[in-house]
């Protein structure tokens, strides 16, 4: 009940806030502000498409990705003519590794002109060998994330990736454990066809194999979608459940409620809960920077124009009210089970009881605890938190779908 009201509310502020914007034709360059170090790059190629797939991507194409790997360079130069000093970068897809020559020379590149002390990298299993995870950890990756949504062979086959092939995978699998400081593998649950017993088997699989991180995302369709409308809440509450009794059981730590390590590990795929502020590289990606949320371009087209303008290429930009601002800082700190009440007044230079109107109810529900100086996420409120950041997740992802299908 309590879950599904926060949820709403999460869905209606975030279509009022996301869903009406205006549509602009790139901007000027933004001079640096020190409190930026988050540095997304999207790579939206994949060797073939999942239909559930909820991101910016598009067949692998040679031709296309020598465009677009120059492009990104210039982009990233463009940050750095303004005074930029990233210390982490995230390349995000698609499948960055599909083009694997053009993605070392672009980390050469960006470490060549930023002091990078952290590389996370999303792939598949069927993108990645042992050479080339040896490639990527010489070139400092700390972070090595792989989809399998699935080991299950007929799931993956319902959903898109009958390519799949569990020993195949597991090889690479144990390969990039050993090696890289963080593989993180992501599944998904909450798929119609899916089973419990389907999930447990995927979770018993990562924990016998000691896999260092999870990641488990409830399925996140789009909202006008007939798969949004049908989502089984029941269902995605006892998934969840399934998912919550395996990590306990084998004492590893949550980072939020859907990633979940064998040791204290930083890096995580919800790099926003972690900083502030972030600037993203690449067709779609997302910036927000000094309360200015912008996007970039769909289209590889209008990239290339503005960018050979020299122009950054967004296409949306929106400033947000210091009350919402608030309010998305407390849903990704929460999501990331608690914050310093000190790092809200350095950004706001107000007192965290300015958000007693919602803290208030979630402390007498015993889902969130005082802690002096802490504000802390109990383990009550981990579904909370988990069907909140969907509904957040899945106003984002309309909008990605809108955009792509626009090529805007
Ligand atoms: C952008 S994908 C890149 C990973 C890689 N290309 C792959 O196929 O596994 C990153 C992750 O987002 C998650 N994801 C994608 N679409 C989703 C959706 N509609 N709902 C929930 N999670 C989704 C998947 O778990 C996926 O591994
Ligand atoms: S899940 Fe991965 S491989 Fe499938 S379409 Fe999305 S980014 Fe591409």
């Amino acid at each position: 009940m309590i879950e599904k009201i926060a949820e709403n509310l999460v869905l209606n502020k975030t279509k009022e806030f996301l869903l009406n914007y205006n549509l602009i034709e790139g901007i000027k360059p933004i001079n640096y502000s020190n409190n930026v170090d988050m540095l997304y790059v999207h790579i939206p190629f994949c060797r073939s498409l999942c239909p559930f797939c909820s991101f910016n991507r598009q067949l692998h194409d040679t031709k296309l990705e020598d465009l677009y790997f120059s492009l990104l360079e210039k982009e990233a130069q463009i940050y750095y003519n303004n005074g930029y000093k990233f210390n982490t970068m995230y390349i995000g897809g698609g499948t960055p590794t599909v083009n694997f020559d053009h993605l070392i020379s672009f980390i050469e590149f960006i470490k060549d002109i930023y002091p990078i002390r952290e590389i996370s990298i999303e792939s598949t299993y069927r993108e990645l060998d042992e050479d080339k995870i040896d490639t990527l950890y010489k070139l400092g990756v700390n972070r090595i994330s792989i989809g399998i949504q699935t080991f299950d062979k007929n799931l993956s086959k319902n959903i898109g990736r009958a390519w799949q092939n569990k020993e195949d995978a597991l090889e690479i699998i144990k390969i990039a454990n050993e090696k890289i400081k963080t593989l993180n593998i992501d599944l998904i649950f909450n798929f119609p066809s899916q089973t419990f017993e389907q999930f447990s088997t995927d979770l018993d699989i990562l924990l016998e194999n000691k896999v260092k991180q999870i990641t488990a995302y409830p399925l996140m369709p789009s909202i006008y979608s007939q798969l949004f409308k049908n989502i089984d809440r029941k269902r995605e509450r006892q998934f969840y459940n399934i998912l919550i009794e395996k990590m306990y059981a084998y004492k590893y730590i949550p980072s939020t409620p859907w990633c979940f390590s064998r040791n204290n590990i930083e890096l995580i795929d919800e790099y926003i809960t972690k900083f502030d502020y972030y600037i993203g590289i690449g067709t779609s990606s997302i910036s927000y920077i000094n309360e200015n949320f912008y996007i970039n371009t769909f289209s590889i087209e209008k990239y290339a124009r503005l960018i050979n303008n020299n122009k950054l290429p967004a296409i949306m930009k929106k400033s947000i009210p210091i009350k919402s601002s608030m309010e998305l800082f407390l849903l990704n700190k929460l999501f990331a089970l608690g914050f310093k009440k000190d790092d809200f007044i350095r950004k706001y230079n107000k007192d965290v009881n300015e958000l007693n109107y919602i803290l208030y109810p979630l402390k007498l529900l015993g889902y969130v605890k005082d802690d002096k100086d802490r504000i802390i996420l109990n383990k009550k409120a981990f579904y909370l938190l988990s069907s909140s950041m969907r509904a957040f997740l899945s106003v984002l992802d309309t909008l990605r779908e809108r955009f792509r299908k626009m090529q805007y």
